[in-house]
């Protein structure tokens, strides 16, 4: 184990926080996942979706596959923002090339009012061990970042009892009964903060919350129905843990007319998706928040020469000075081949030092 608990590469932190950096940090949402031949072999031996993510050996393993093959400067851990409501009761359940089901959606007031906020001790344990595993394995290379859904992402998944395309039963409840949403959006940003809380104590040395469907709402609703939880999580997470600070990074995508808002709600970073350039972004938030994103994942289908290109113009759009992680503006898709990968992180690595002053 390295004495320190500072990673030996710790860029990443360092970008969140908006200090110095000599090249710009890179991990990519969903790195560990389908468009490696290594997952599908896990996946496909471990049965089941849930049977990875609850073996805290499997998902370690998970979680470090693509540190083996890439130059990586974040891991994060193996696991699913659906492991709340499962842990509140809702029965989580995966079918091949539909997504995730629940087996006990729920629908109305009186299902919200007997929703128990889960002890995530003891029901998310999984994720305590696989986080103190992983941290243990990554040896103080890099940090770790842990994450949990939104309450708003959340709930829509709860009330749709599974994905969706236009959101009509989360919806309805937002402007039908809006004290019962308000109440279900209570229950689950107290079980967020625990559930982050606990997985800061257990290793994650960052975390993000994915507000993925906050785009779905109106600017009046993602106001009143996702904004103000995001902020009072923001505001009771531990953002100091083994003496070294917790950076909190919000990806709220199709979010970016509420961007200022999001800068204001007490987090270090901002995730942008690829509809707004990191430019605009930046003048934006100002000095208040660092960025992270944005390149359209799609570009990972191009070939290697386009991938290159675009990823340099990614670097170029946030332009020179510090605060800047790159990513993509949303998770690596299935299809992509890991080849190309391997060009983005190249190119990443090799264009943003001219854009810092730090030297290494
Ligand atoms: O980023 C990482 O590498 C960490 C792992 C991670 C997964 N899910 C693994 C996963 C993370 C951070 C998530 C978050 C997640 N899960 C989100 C928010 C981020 C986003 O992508 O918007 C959402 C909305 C979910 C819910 C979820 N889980 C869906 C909709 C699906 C099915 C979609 C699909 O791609 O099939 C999952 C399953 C899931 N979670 C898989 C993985 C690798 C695929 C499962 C499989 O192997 O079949």
């Amino acid at each position: 184990m390295s004495t320190s608990n500072k990673p030996e590469n710790d860029l990443l932190i360092r970008a969140l926080l908006r200090q110095p950096v000599e090249r710009t940090p890179v991990w990519i949402m969903r790195q560990a996942g389908r468009y490696l031949p290594e997952y599908r072999e896990l996946r496909a031996s471990a049965g089941s979706f849930m049977n990875l993510c609850q073996n805290p050996e499997l998902a370690c393993e998970i979680t470090l596959q693509p540190l083996r093959r890439f130059s990586l400067d974040a891991a994060i851990i193996f696991s699913d923002i659906l492991t709340i409501p499962d842990a509140m009761g809702l029965g989580l359940y995966f079918v091949e090339n539909e997504g995730p089901k629940f087996e006990r959606p729920i629908s109305s007031l009186a299902d919200i009012k007997q929703l128990p906020v889960p002890d995530v001790g003891s029901s998310l344990r999984y994720v305590m061990d696989a986080l103190t595993l992983t941290r243990k394995e990554l040896n103080g290379t890099v940090p770790l970042i842990g994450f949990s859904g939104s309450p708003w992402t959340l709930a829509t998944y709860m009330l749709e009892g599974g994905s969706s395309k236009n959101f009509s039963k989360a919806k309805r409840l937002l402007y039908e009964q809006p004290q019962a949403a308000h109440l279900l959006l209570t229950k689950l940003s107290d079980t967020i903060v625990e559930y982050l809380n606990a997985q800061i104590a257990s290793g994650a040395q960052a975390v993000q919350i994915f507000d993925t469907w906050g785009g779905a709402l109106s600017a009046d609703c993602f106001r009143r129905f996702s904004l103000p939880y995001l902020e009072s999580i923001v505001a009771r997470l531990h953002r100091q843990h083994d003496g070294q600070r917790v950076p909190v990074i919000l990806f709220c995508k199709g979010c970016n007319t509420q961007l200022e808002a999001l800068a204001d709600t007490g987090c270090d970073a901002l995730g942008a998706d690829w509809t707004i350039t990191l430019e605009e972004a930046r003048a934006r938030v100002g000095d208040r928040v660092a960025l992270q994103g944005n390149m359209d994942p799609t570009i990972l289908l191009a070939g290697p020469a386009t991938v290159r290109r675009e990823a340099e113009a990614c670097l170029a759009s946030f332009g020179h000075g510090d605060g800047h992680v790159f990513n993509l503006g949303h998770g690596i898709t299935p299809e992509v081949d890991p080849e190309n990968l391997a060009v983005l992180l190249d190119a990443v690595r090799t264009a943003s030092p001219q854009y810092h002053s730090a030297t290494s």
